[in-house]
């Protein structure tokens, strides 16, 4: 591993624009399908109230209006938000859209946006619960693709597969609008370098507790159980190669980015 990949993985905990605790993770999926993601990644059935807690803040609210936006939604649009959580894109959707599908791997966090879903005055959302690479979705069957703070959790092998889901299932000259981490895990560049100080300076600050959060980020990392965050370039010719067109992927003032294109006719 390169000394900036460690020195990156170090640091990677919770989105800059929320700079928020993280709390530790247990068992409890009940699928094979959402234990083999939970393997992969963080196991989101222990973080509902925490992911929650980061939906409500400013940074989320930002990512949240900026991703509608543009999405562009119009009322016979069928949405899909990957990676759905606790419904941060699926519920500012639905009122613009025809039909929104929340799809996440995550059984807790399912059955979470669904009680919610109960409570509120909306008809027109449908919780699936699935992987982000494998959509139990039909071809062609989309028209607007959402989704925020998912793909990182994914290798860029998984980011990649979820891409060409992404491409299956928009039918064509549908959109797709993806916030998400995005910086390069190294030091070559200003942005990248000056993210990773901030990210390392904000966790010496907080003492002995920030230097644990380092290391277990270590350990996670080389556990093969870190996160992914990929940087605009990555995600523009990701985004090529895999048919879509009018690409654009803009870099945020802090780790976060929104990319956004159309599938190829
Ligand atoms: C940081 S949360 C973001 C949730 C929501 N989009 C938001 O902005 O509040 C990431 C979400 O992605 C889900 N997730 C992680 N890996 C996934 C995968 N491979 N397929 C589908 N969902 C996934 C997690 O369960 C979690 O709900």
């Amino acid at each position: 591993m390169l000394k900036g990949d460690l020195i990156a993985f170090l640091t990677i905990t919770v989105p800059e624009c929320v700079a928020s605790s993280v709390t530790g993770s247990s068992p409890g999926p009940t699928s094979r399908r959402s234990r083999l993601a939970a393997r992969r990644s963080k196991n989101w059935d222990d973080r509902v109230a925490e992911l929650e807690q980061l939906a409500s803040t400013p940074g989320f609210s930002s990512l949240r209006e900026q991703i509608i936006a543009l999405g562009r939604l119009n009322r016979n649009d069928r949405v899909l938000d990957i990676g759905a959580g606790t419904g941060l894109l699926a519920l500012a959707a639905a009122p613009r859209a025809r039909h929104v599908c929340a799809l996440d791997v995550s059984p807790a966090m399912c059955r979470h946006l669904e009680d919610k879903l109960a409570r509120l005055p909306i008809a027109n959302v449908d919780v699936v619960l699935g992987m982000a690479n494998e959509l139990p979705l039909d071809d062609e069957s989309v028209d607007v693709v959402l989704s925020n703070y998912c793909f990182h959790h994914l290798s860029d092998a998984g980011k990649r597969q979820a891409l060409d889901e992404v491409r299956r299932v928009l039918r064509p000259g549908g959109r797709v609008v993806i916030g998400d981490m995005m910086f390069h895990v190294g030091l070559s560049g200003a942005r990248d370098r000056a993210l990773i100080a901030r990210f390392v300076g904000r966790m010496l600050r907080r003492g002995p507790a920030g230097a644990l959060r380092l290391l277990k980020n270590a350990i996670r990392h080389v556990a093969g159980r870190g996160e992914h965050p990929a940087g605009a370039d990555w995600w523009r010719r990701a985004l090529e190669d895999v048919g879509f067109a009018e690409i654009t992927v803009r870099a945020l003032d802090h780790e976060g980015g929104i990319a956004v294109a159309r599938r190829n006719r």
